[in-house]
């Protein structure tokens, strides 16, 4: 599953290098964070240029997405994470 789109097919970013949305995902979960980095890694805007744009939003989003997921992961789960759910509600976060 395609988690930027949605899709089951990877999305091209970056046609010159070949580069994906999921490898973009993967060099963010790396520590990735600007398009610079991207550059670095991937290759991405290092030929055209056309791709900067949207490379520079799938980053965002696959940042977004990690934080998300880290912010609703408490460390050691299970009942702990049960506990820090409440927690949040209680303190009329999101759940
Ligand atoms: S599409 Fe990325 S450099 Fe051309």
């Amino acid at each position: 599953m395609n988690t930027l789109y949605g899709g089951d097919d990877p999305v091209f970013i970056c046609i010159c290098n070949a580069v994906t949305d999921g490898d973009i995902e993967r060099a963010a979960a790396r520590g990735a964070c600007a398009l610079r980095d991207l550059r670095r890694e991937l290759g991405v805007a290092s030929g055209c240029g056309r791709c900067a744009g949207a490379a520079r939003a799938c980053l965002q989003r696959a940042r977004a997405a990690e934080r998300s997921a880290t912010a609703q992961t408490p460390p050691g789960g299970g009942r702990t994470g049960e506990l820090y759910s409440a927690v949040r509600s209680r303190a009329g976060g999101v759940s």
